[in-house]
């Protein structure tokens, strides 16, 4: 089995950022109750930028982190629930673009815990030999998917991208990564349906928005990501106390809070960004992941976590 480790990061956010206060000018909200509630103070909004695009920044970023040539990418998986169109895959737009001739390219679909799936994937890949070198993306305008006169949801996500290089390594450096799916609780978090229109039925298709019962992603939030720091634990040379970062979905600071309270970590470890990004779904690990490298130290172990629609959760345990 080939060893794997994280060569290059980036990130991408739009232009404009729209505070707590500026929503409570459209949406009977302020910024004491989100802030309160939530830690979020303002999230980037696409005022025209597209999936794409900011896949296409955030890939370039870390490409030339990474130092290597586009064509010597063989595999681009981008986790997005908000592309710009189903078909061509928001993989294949990126790989277009970038002019990585030789990947293979494809979108997955695991709402925010998108970005652990991906990398799953794509460190398993490189492990048997499939691939040498990974691009894996988590990307999201949500802003398009979201009912902006429901206070419930409108202030929490925002839009943005981030890219990661995984690569073949001599010495192993992705220790673990642990996932998993509930689907029967799936409809505590739902984004848009498709209903069957066809030559045969006909069926209402207005627009839909991303639904959320708050309390129940909050409690199953709580509950899921220690366990998947546990669970990406068991079976390693790693204990909580060997972890200098705890990078997770950066959904909320008190859900940060709660989880830090349950496994008993200092909350120092927990890195947080969410005061200026909000909730960016499957964007939220790798953004947060390139805006705490400043603060890594070669040979630091983290652990990044995530939670979210499906519903779906996981971690990854690595050596920076
Ligand atoms: O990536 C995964 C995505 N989702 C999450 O991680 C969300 C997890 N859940 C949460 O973070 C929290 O449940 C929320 C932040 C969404 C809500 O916080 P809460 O403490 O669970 O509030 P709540 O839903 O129990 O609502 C409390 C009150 C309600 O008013 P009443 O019924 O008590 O009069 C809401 O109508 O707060 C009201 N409310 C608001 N008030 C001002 C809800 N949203 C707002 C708002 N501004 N934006």
């Amino acid at each position: 089995m080939n060893g794997v480790r994280i060569s290059g990061l980036g990130s991408a956010k739009p232009e404009n950022l729209v505070s707590n206060t500026d929503l409570s000018k459209f949406v009977d909200t302020s910024d004491e109750w989100i802030t309160t509630r939530t830690g979020i103070k303002s999230r980037y909004i696409s005022s025209g930028e597209t999936a794409v695009e900011l896949a296409v920044d955030a890939a370039k970023v870390a490409i030339s982190d990474a130092n290597v040539n586009p064509s010597e990418i063989d595999l681009i998986i981008v986790a997005t629930i908000s592309p710009d169109q189903m078909m061509p895959s928001t993989a294949c737009c990126v790989q277009s673009i970038i002019g990585a001739k030789n990947a293979t390219a494809f979108d997955i679909s695991a709402a925010c815990s998108g970005f652990v799936f991906a990398s799953k994937i794509a460190v398993d890949a490189i492990r048997i030999g499939s691939a040498k070198k990974a691009l894996v993306i988590g990307a999201e305008i949500l802003s398009k998917s979201i009912d902006w006169t429901d206070r419930n949801t409108c202030v929490l996500f925002g839009d943005g991208a981030g890219a990661v290089i995984y690569e073949k390594s001599d010495v192993n450096k992705i220790i673990n990564i642990y996932t998993g799916s509930d689907g029967t609780l799936g409809q505590v978090l739902t984004l848009d349906h498709t209903p069957i229109n066809n030559c045969l039925v006909t069926t209402d298709l207005s627009t839909s928005y991303l639904k959320m019962d708050g309390r129940e992603v909050y409690k199953f939030a709580t509950s899921v990501v220690p366990l998947c720091i546990n669970k990406v634990l068991e079976g390693t040379d790693y204990s909580l106390s060997s972890i200098k970062k705890f990078i997770l979905h950066q959904a909320n600071e008190r859900i940060l809070n709660s989880v830090a309270k349950k496994l008993g970590i200092d909350d120092k470890l927990l890195f947080k960004n969410l005061f200026e990004y909000g909730n960016t779904s499957a964007a939220s690990i790798p953004i947060a992941l390139d805006d705490a490298k400043s603060s890594l130290c070669k040979g630091d172990i983290i652990i990044l976590a995530g939670f979210g629609g499906g519903l779906t959760w996981g971690s990854i345990l690595f050596e920076w």
